[in-house]
């Protein structure tokens, strides 16, 4: 018999079909018979939410009765309430060595990126705020460890570790652009970099994920994602009207060749132009559905020989310095 079951109710030994064309997963086939735990979790990480499975060729699928399951609300908090109690422990652990706390700090902000990103609700919204602007000010107040976080370089594919990698670097450029901070609300400006993409969620996976290159029609759907990330977090009303231009001017270019507006040179938002820069950083140092990554020294690299024209050039010097060792 064949039945649709969800990926989190997957067991070893169960014959599995893929719903999707095979272009939009990364397994070698369509079906195939689940062997280890590690295969669930790829369904899992590629956001797959369900498969059919096939007991004629694997092992049954046995529903686990409402009543046995564990009462979800007390005993398993979700996933984001879990990463932000832990995030905040370690924000605040100075006994934890530089490099390690970064690593962690990453890694649990990436935790609950993804939480937000699954579902962006006002509530989760404002949530992920709090959580973040702790992460911010480390960043602004701890030099050392904001270098670690600069060079993180965890840099497979997702939207989740790009939006935190862009929100790290933006936030960091920000510090070093901006003379004088008290002006900027740096809590706010550093959640429009982190929700940079948010605009993403609305666009078909099969599109993000694609292995080749996109078709001119693919391509405008892509150049919705500013306009849409801008009015879904106008809707929630959470976040200020110049991190919502964030979201909107990241992908305009100062030769006036950008989307959706084609605004040029100083039109586009000192924020917007800072996010642009991070933002193709982040893209060209890392691993893509299609392309693979560059070091940060070629990214930077090219984009100073075949992209100057889509940054202003002090915003694109100081990144630049960022990286400087000393
Ligand atoms: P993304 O992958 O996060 O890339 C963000 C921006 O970085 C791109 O904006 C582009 O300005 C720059 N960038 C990324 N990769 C390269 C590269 O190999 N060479 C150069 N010169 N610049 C690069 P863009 O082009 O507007 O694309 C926006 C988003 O559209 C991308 O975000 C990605 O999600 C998607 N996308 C763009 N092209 C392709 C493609 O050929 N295949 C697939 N599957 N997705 C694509
Ligand atoms: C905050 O600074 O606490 C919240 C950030 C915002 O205003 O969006
Ligand atoms: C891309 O592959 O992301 C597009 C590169 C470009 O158009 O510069
Ligand atoms: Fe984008």
């Amino acid at each position: 018999m064949k039945q649709k079951v969800s990926v989190g109710e997957l067991k070893p030994g169960m014959h599995v079909n893929l719903p999707h064309p095979w272009r939009a997963h990364p397994f070698l086939r369509n079906s195939f018979t689940i062997r280890a735990e590690k295969h669930i979790k790829k369904l899992i990480d590629h956001g797959i939410e369900y498969v059919i499975i096939d007991d004629q060729k694997g092992a049954p699928y046995i529903p686990v009765l409402e009543e046995m399951k564990e009462p979800e609300k007390e005993s398993t908090p979700d996933l984001q309430t879990l990463a932000s109690e832990n995030l905040l422990e370690v924000v605040d652990d100075k006994k934890m060595l530089p490099p390690m706390r970064a690593r962690a700090i990453h890694q649990l902000t990436a935790d609950v990126m993804k939480g937000l990103l699954e579902s962006p609700t006002g509530e989760k919204i404002a949530r992920f705020k709090k959580t973040i602007c702790n992460v911010i000010d480390l960043i602004l107040s701890d030099e050392v460890v904001s270098r670690h976080l600069i060079r993180i370089t965890s840099h497979d594919y997702n939207t989740f570790i790009h939006s935190v990698n862009v929100g790290i670097l933006g936030t960091a450029l920000a510090k070093a652009l901006l003379q004088k901070q008290d002006k900027h609300d740096m809590h706010a400006l550093g959640a429009g970099f982190f929700l940079h993409d948010i605009g993403k969620i609305n666009i078909d996976e099969a599109i993000i994920n694609k292995q080749g290159k996109l078709t001119e029609e693919e391509m405008d759907m892509i150049r919705e994602h500013p306009t849409g990330g801008f009015k879904l977090l106008n809707d929630t009303k959470q976040i200020t009207m110049e991190s919502r231009l964030i979201v909107l001017e990241h992908h305009e270019r100062d030769d006036g060749k950008g989307y959706p507006l084609k605004l040029r040179g100083e039109e586009i938002h000192i924020y917007g132009r800072i996010c642009s820069v991070a933002d193709v950083f982040d893209a060209l140092a890392s691993k893509r559905p299609y392309k693979s990554k560059l070091t940060p020294f070629y990214a930077l690299k090219l984009m100073k020989e075949e992209m100057l024209d889509h940054f202003h050039k002090d915003v694109f010097e100081k990144f630049v310095l960022m990286f400087r060792r000393d």
